[in-house]
């Protein structure tokens, strides 16, 4: 795995994605039991961001540091980018500086472009398309919930963005039902449900969150309208306003469901209070473990297995 790019999962094998899960789970118990390890010692990672964030950055940044590296954090304003600089440029220079380049862009085909030139690992910390670094940590969450990653069911209500893509490719891997619930005109990209599925992948698109939530052991949700979205508001809120995760769609799915958000959340919209403060809520374990799979990430594609 060393000196991969993580773009999406379409490049690792199902092997790859659970040593990384697997790693980031002994990174965790190590640290919380006070055994750090410092395996980037010597190690620069650029961060460079060009949205908003806090869960992505704050955990790379520091996680990078629990582990004796160097966090060079970046916004894309700051860079010659904003002023033109070429993409393969910038790619190739920051390559001869740092170890890993971390890269919340806009367009994923920036990051595609950026990982084409650059000689170190890029790790996508999400796009339009793709935030694959939010998966696995919510796998690690799921695993620890003492789920096997072959058999639960997670359905997905909402939009059908760069997360519900991202767990899409990951059901192209795992074997666990994946049940994406949105409204007509919001679906994921065809083809990305089309791959998974040749891939063995169990996916569905259906439009009753009722229906995706059934037999669910993970509801999972995230914000109807996305950075970069903001002038689709008022037409998202009307068009999503079924597609909430509140205590009767719980109802509707198995005992002991879990309910899973990305963060950020928007009370009284993708979820109600009550469903993200009640006791099936995950997700202020499920954003801590950011934190631990950030490191798993970084130290496998940057050091390796050894
Ligand atoms: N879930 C997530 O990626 O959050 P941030 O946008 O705060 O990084
Ligand atoms: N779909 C959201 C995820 C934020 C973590 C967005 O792209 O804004």
């Amino acid at each position: 795995m060393k000196g991969k790019h993580l773009l999406g999962f379409d490049y690792f094998s199902r092997g790859e994605l659970e040593t990384i899960l697997d790693r980031s789970a002994v990174i965790k118990a190590e640290w919380q039991a006070g055994r750090g390890r410092h395996s980037l010692a010597g190690k620069s990672v650029a961060l460079i961001f060009e949205k908003s964030s806090t869960r992505t950055r704050v955990s790379f940044d520091v996680g990078i540091t629990q582990l004796g590296g160097h966090p060079v954090f970046l916004t894309g304003n700051e860079l010659q980018l904003k002023r033109g600089e070429p993409i393969k440029d910038t790619a190739r220079v920051l390559s001869r500086y740092v170890d890993a380049i971390v890269i919340r862009a806009n367009r994923h085909e920036d990051v595609i472009e950026f990982a084409r030139f650059s000689s170190v690992p890029v790790v996508n910390a999400l796009t339009d398309q793709l935030h694959p670094c939010q998966i696995l940590g919510d796998l690690l969450t799921i695993r620890e919930a003492g789920h096997d990653l072959d058999r639960f069911k997670v359905a997905f209500i909402g939009d059908g963005n760069n997360v519900a893509n991202s767990w899409i490719e990951a059901a192209g891997h795992f074997r666990f039902e994946l049940a994406v619930a949105c409204p007509e005109g919001y679906d994921p990209p065809a083809g990305l449900v089309e791959r998974a599925r040749a891939q063995g992948g169990r996916v569905a698109v259906v439009r009753s969150p009722e229906a995706a939530a059934a037999e669910a052991d993970v509801l999972y949700t995230d914000v109807w309208v996305s950075m970069g979205q903001e002038e689709e508001t008022a037409e998202r809120k009307r068009v999503f306003a079924p597609f909430q995760i509140n205590d009767l769609l719980l109802r509707a799915a198995r005992p002991g469901c879990k309910i899973l958000h990305c963060l950020p959340a928007h009370r009284g919209e993708e979820i109600t209070d009550e469903a993200i403060e009640g006791e099936a809520s995950l997700v202020f374990p499920q954003a801590e473990n950011r934190l631990h799979i950030q490191k798993g990430i970084l130290e496998l594609l940057i050091s390796g297995e050894g």
